[in-house]
């Protein structure tokens, strides 16, 4: 007894565990403790030799004291399954975090906003006039938000609202840190971010930096040789009679104007009231890094960034060479007459704008608030220069540059016309990036003019069923067309400098048809900025909502299937067929059966045979035409037809993708492939 409780070294107290009532003694204990209930409380009498016994006779109880639980977990019974449990819980630990890492490492990006939606420009002077004095402005396009969330559109790029004096309608400006009074207030420009942030649309300015307004205060100090301002523009000697060098404007006649203050000549690469911005100044560059930071700091969430091959300029000022060496130089007053080796894409364009990128990279790191950048350059046949813009594996630059060979659709109407203008990309584009496609804007006639508007339908489904981001311009969702603007109605400084060369970007600039009302809904002025196209009665949001076959229902349908259906917004592309009617194509991804095939009518009504595709079944199912009158319609792959300006998504379902075993017809940007087990996509 004098040993007690004493066992494998340690000691306790009996009578902690005696009061507890979860305590019984079997028989031989009870005889091993002394008689009366107040030795049971203090004490245990026990033979030496016994302990062990008394022990394992004790029933297991909750809050049992240490000791004698030990007892109890070396007992095998005891100790087999804790061990079990214990290395089953090792091992389920390591094998989740393993799991974790692969579906981590195997799981290819997600998408970024500005590539699950398409973008889609406003020009505010045309989208809608809230103060009744007939040209369009912020809170008119606050009223209208909805009209994207019934499009299923995110991604919102706003034409200039700056301060301006708007010589060319605002992109010219006087102040990139002010908002011009034609279009609202600082305030209307925030509860507009607001109100868009809160509906979860992203706002795309247009950020200018080539040129400012002739306006703006550097200019106005510049001119007058302020020591601080004298070099933020492009100065040179010259007289009245003869300009520095042969440099012509993109808007015509010579890029240079005297100014007598200053008794030199300033440098404009489009309107005189245009002055080029001097980027080899680095007060220059740092005043436009930090224009780019004000906005940035109020949560815009992408820049356009405007003219950028402009930018820069040679320093030695030598005639551009001729693109015909016999015309006499005097008569040369347009862009297109010269080689612009010295006024285009110089060397050092790449790092300023791989700065600014690197700039809203420190903006894109919150969560879900990606900075997107799109850069406007028109190189036309000259691809490599459009594709620089992209950056290079290793730096990063625009999110992707402006794809602009949509827009010679006209030119090219056929099936193999539309073919090789989608190849003129795929296949110039890096690899691993993005694709993106345009068929209009501000700047160029509207396409269901220039194409003929029963093309229009089966333009918008090309759009939105190709890889990448497609750009849609205001009121090409419902099929706006140009307007007829009379020459001494003419807008456009562009076209009052040449208004029988049809330069006049008035056309396609007409207030944006909402319905059937007095200016169509867009504004309650007497007067609207530009006419209203006399088909808006007609042509509008309102009636296309309420037909389910019109342009506006198939475009939110196919926009809303983009989205939906991972073949279509993941998936590669591969041609199948084009001929001066059809251009084919299909969109599959690696692991998922369900692919889809486009087949897209430029011509005339067609019939054609894809027998020959055996990775095609017989027969394919139709989820929409252009043509509503053939929903429905079983499709047979030896005899796919299709009406001119048809357009028809089929869905199949099959085990055997088209690529890899045609990869030279396939096009692939982001590989990702899909693991029907886990449902989850994985890079491959
Ligand atoms: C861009 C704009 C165009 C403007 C020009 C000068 O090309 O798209 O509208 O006139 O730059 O800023
Ligand atoms: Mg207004």
């Amino acid at each position: 007894l004098s040993k007690g409780f004493r066992t494998n070294g340690s000691s306790m107290e009996l009578g902690e565990c005696i009061q507890n009532t979860g305590f019984h003694e079997d028989d031989e204990t009870e005889d091993a403790v002394g008689g009366d209930e107040e030795n049971r409380t203090s004490t245990v009498k026990m033979s030496p030799g016994r302990e062990e016994d008394t022990y394992t006779q004790i029933k297991p109880y909750a809050g049992m004291p240490k000791e004698v639980l030990l007892l109890y977990s070396v007992q095998a019974r005891y100790r087999l399954p804790r061990e079990i449990l214990f290395w089953l819980t090792i091992v389920c630990t390591l094998a989740l975090v393993a799991l974790t890492i692969t579906v981590i490492v195997m799981s290819p990006r997600c998408l970024s906003w500005w590539q699950s939606s398409p973008v889609y420009q406003i020009y505010p002077r045309s989208f809608k006039d809230s103060d009744s004095d007939g040209i369009g402005d912020l809170k008119g396009i606050l009223d209208k938000l909805d009209h994207f969330q019934y499009l299923n559109i995110k991604a919102i790029w706003i034409s200039p609202f700056y301060k301006s004096p708007m010589k060319d309608f605002g992109y010219d400006v006087e102040d990139f840190r002010d908002i011009d009074p034609l279009f609202g207030s600082m305030q209307d420009f925030d509860d507009l971010l607001a109100a868009m942030h809160d509906k979860g649309l992203k706002l795309i300015m247009d950020f200018i930096p080539n040129h400012t307004s002739d306006t703006h205060q550097w200019f106005n100090l510049s001119s007058s040789g302020h020591a601080q301002y004298k070099d933020y523009y492009i100065w040179a000697n010259c007289n009245t009679t003869h300009a520095p060098n042969n440099w012509v404007s993109v808007f015509g006649n010579s890029s240079w104007t005297y100014v007598e203050e200053r008794q030199q000549c300033y440098y404009h690469q489009f309107l005189k009231e245009q002055p080029d911005l001097n980027f080899r100044n680095p007060h220059v560059r740092r005043e436009m890094t930090e224009i780019l930071r004000f906005w940035l700091e109020k949560g815009v969430d992408g820049f356009r960034m405007d003219a950028v091959k402009h930018i820069l300029e040679a320093k030695h000022l030598r005639d551009e060479p001729q693109v015909d060496p016999q015309q006499d130089p005097d008569t040369i007053d347009t862009e297109f007459e010269l080689h612009h080796d010295y006024t285009t894409t110089q060397l050092g364009l790449h790092d300023i704008l791989q700065a600014w990128r690197g700039e809203m990279d420190v903006y894109s790191r919150e969560p879900g608030r990606y900075r997107f950048m799109v850069a406007e350059s028109y190189d036309y046949e000259e691809t490599d220069k459009t594709m620089m813009y992209y950056g290079t594996p290793y730096v990063k630059e625009s999110d992707f540059p402006f794809n602009f060979y949509l827009m010679d659709l006209p030119t090219n109407l056929t099936g193999t016309g539309a073919q090789g203008l989608v190849n003129l990309w795929m296949a110039n584009m890096p690899v691993g990036k993005w694709p993106n496609w345009v068929v209009g804007n501000h700047d160029k006639p509207r396409i269901s003019s220039s194409v003929g508007q029963e093309y229009i339908k089966v333009i918008n489904m090309l759009l939105l069923t190709l890889p990448g981001t497609p750009t849609t311009y205001y009121g090409e969702e419902i099929g706006m067309m140009n307007i007829n603007v009379t020459i001494d109605e003419i807008q456009d400084p562009f076209g009052k400098f040449n208004p029988v060369s049809n330069a006049s970007r008035d056309p396609q600039r007409s207030p944006m048809q909402w319905s059937d009302g007095p200016n169509s809904g867009f504004s309650d002025a007497n007067h609207t900025w530009l006419p209203l196209h006399p088909h808006h009665t007609t042509v509008n949001v309102e009636a296309q909502q309420k037909d389910s076959g019109s342009v506006l229902s198939q475009y939110r349908a196919l926009s809303l299937l983009r989205q939906a259906q991972l073949p279509l917004h993941r998936g590669w592309m591969c041609y199948i067929w084009s001929d001066a009617d059809v251009f084919a194509f299909l969109r599959e991804i690696d692991g998922l059966d369900k692919a889809f095939l486009v087949v897209l009518n430029f011509g005339a009504d067609s019939v054609i045979n894809l027998s020959a595709i055996t990775e095609l079944p017989e027969q394919l199912t139709l989820h929409m035409s252009t043509k509503q009158e053939n929903y429905g319609m079983p499709v047979i792959k030896s005899s796919i037809a299709t009406a001119r300006g048809e357009g028809l998504l089929l869905e199949y379902s099959t085990h055997m993708r088209f690529n890899p075993g045609h990869a030279s017809q396939c096009f692939v940007s982001e590989k990702a492939c899909y693991l029907g087990v886990l449902d989850i996509l994985y890079k491959c």
